[in-house]
């Protein structure tokens, strides 16, 4: 059992989200609420029914009720409400600031404009008190040319975002393929991320990085097969995106006394913990580390390096991070 005193701090320690997609954030209850405003029928009768199928045994099974739970998602407010209720949650796990994956092809492809998506989201960061920032996704599933008409259609919002991404289903969908658009955002400034190692093999983590040259990994945890990869990933200081309730209900572990997050810390790795599809995946934040502390032998010393970790890897101008890594170390100076 995780001491009291370690789960306060866990709660009340500032930190910075790095991977989490605001369409999983949707809960059941706004899900029934938005098919209620919008007229949308569901194929499950009941919040319960609904929570009762999220039962998933790979990345695939999930990503199929997610995308059916986005589909109540049509006016600009849909959008604004979601991210209001994410940024709610984050504020009250004393989140600092967070960097917020969106996935406007979920969207696009039912009709709904980019404008639509993308002012709703911005609007409802705008209003938090909650630093926010935006990272546009592109769906790995699809094809590339798919992803440079996304990008095209995002440009005329082009100071809404400040990266972009790319998440769906992995295996199969490796980094090169998305060679040419991650090299146009390149060179529009914008920053890159990909999801690399969550189920895909080590593989997609070298060309995520040497193909797409992407700043950070999204999960990554696989990158532990491989000693070279391990060692290049804590030699460049390359970020992990880690999301350790997510990779339980997807079975990347069996349990969470297997993650491998303490491992990835002990390689000298800059680890990060972070929610993925809090919605889904059984927990904000706070829920995410108390869960791995209770499971691993992680303490105070941990706790620290996770939360300076979160802000130094995140995309924030380097006084700002500072003031952010400087609030961290008071904090916990008084501990
Ligand atoms: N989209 C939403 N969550 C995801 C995840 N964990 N992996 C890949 N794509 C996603
Ligand atoms: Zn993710």
């Amino acid at each position: 059992m995780l001491n009291e005193q370690l789960r306060r701090v866990l709660q009340q320690m500032p930190k910075a989200e790095l991977h989490i997609h605001i369409e999983g954030s949707l809960e059941p209850e706004l899900i029934f609420a938005l098919a209620e405003r919008n007229g949308v029928k569901l194929a499950y009768g009941s919040v319960e029914e609904l929570r009762a199928a999220y039962a998933f045994t790979d990345l695939q099974s999930f990503l199929d009720i997610y995308y059916a739970g986005a589909s109540v998602l049509l006016k600009e407010q849909d959008f604004y409400d979601m991210t209001a209720a994410y940024l709610k949650r984050a504020e009250e796990d004393n989140v600092r600031h967070t960097e917020i994956f969106f996935d406007p092809q979920t969207h696009t492809h039912r009709g709904v404009a980019m404008d639509v998506i993308i002012n709703g989201i911005y609007r409802a960061c705008q209003d938090s008190p909650v630093s926010a920032t935006l990272i546009l996704c592109f769906l790995r599933h699809l094809s590339e040319e798919d992803a440079i008409v996304t990008l095209e259609a995002a440009l005329p919002y082009r100071d809404k975002f400040i990266g972009v991404g790319l998440d769906s289903s992995e295996v199969g969908n490796p980094p090169e393929k998305f060679a040419r658009v991650f090299a146009r955002c390149r060179e529009l400034g914008l920053h890159l991320v990909a999801h690399a190692g969550e189920e895909g093999p080590p593989a997609y983590i070298y060309t995520a990085l040497d193909t797409l040259k992407v700043e950070r990994i999204d999960h990554g945890v696989r990158c532990l097969e491989d000693p070279a990869l391990t060692e290049r990933l804590a030699r460049e200081q390359m970020a992990l995106t880690v999301c350790p309730l997510s990779n339980i209900k997807l079975c990347v572990f069996d349990k969470m006394e297997q993650h491998n997050i303490l491992d990835l810390l002990n390689a000298n790795i800059v680890a990060t913990v972070n929610s993925d599809d809090p919605a889904y995946f059984g927990g904000y934040m706070n829920d995410n580390f108390i869960a791995t502390f209770e499971a691993l032998p992680l303490g105070l010393s941990h706790a620290q390096r996770l939360a300076r970790n979160s802000f130094a890897a995140a995309f924030l101008p380097a006084a700002q991070k500072q003031q952010y890594l400087d609030e961290v170390d008071a904090f916990f100076a008084k501990v």
